[in-house]
């Protein structure tokens, strides 16, 4: 059970950033825990940040040949990537789309996700909980489709 986590844009600031909305938690803080979830479950993970969407676009199609599941914080690419779209499409990897901050409760043009539609669901609006949460939802798909 292989679960990758995929980080886009600026969230290597983390911790920093804008920490009324996003928190003072970090990237690497955040992963601790996931992993720490992750051993409690049985699953291992990797995490990947890049704040370049060309190389987000090639995780997620190499994610096929090693990973089960995609956990992606598209963060801004969220809002305006139909490349990202189409590779969640074409690698039909089961893909969870999180986010820190609940982006409906945020400016308009946070409330489109393009890749909502090719994606198994959304968590949105814990912080750093909404990946302990994507992890938890991820073991369930592998878990829920294993069966016959
Ligand atoms: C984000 C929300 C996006 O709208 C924003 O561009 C981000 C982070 C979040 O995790 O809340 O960079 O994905």
């Amino acid at each position: 059970m292989k679960i990758l986590f995929l980080n886009g844009p600026n969230l290597n600031l983390l911790g920093q950033r804008e920490p009324g909305v996003y928190g003072r938690t970090t990237l690497p803080e955040i992963e601790g825990r996931v992993r720490q979830r992750a051993r409690e479950l049985g699953a291992e993970v990797e995490f990947r940040q890049s704040n370049l969407e060309g190389e987000l676009v090639t995780w997620i199609q190499q994610a096929k040949q090693d990973f089960n599941v995609i956990v992606l914080n598209a963060a801004a690419y969220t809002h305006t990537s139909v490349a990202l779209r189409d590779a969640i499409s074409a690698v039909s990897l089961p893909t969870i789309e999180i986010h820190l901050s609940n982006v409906y409760s945020r400016e308009e043009f946070r409330h489109k996700s393009l890749i909502a539609p090719v994606c198994r669901g959304q968590i949105s609006g814990f912080g750093a909980y909404s990946y302990v949460l994507a992890l938890e939802a991820a073991v369930n798909v592998i878990e829920t489709e294993k069966q016959p």
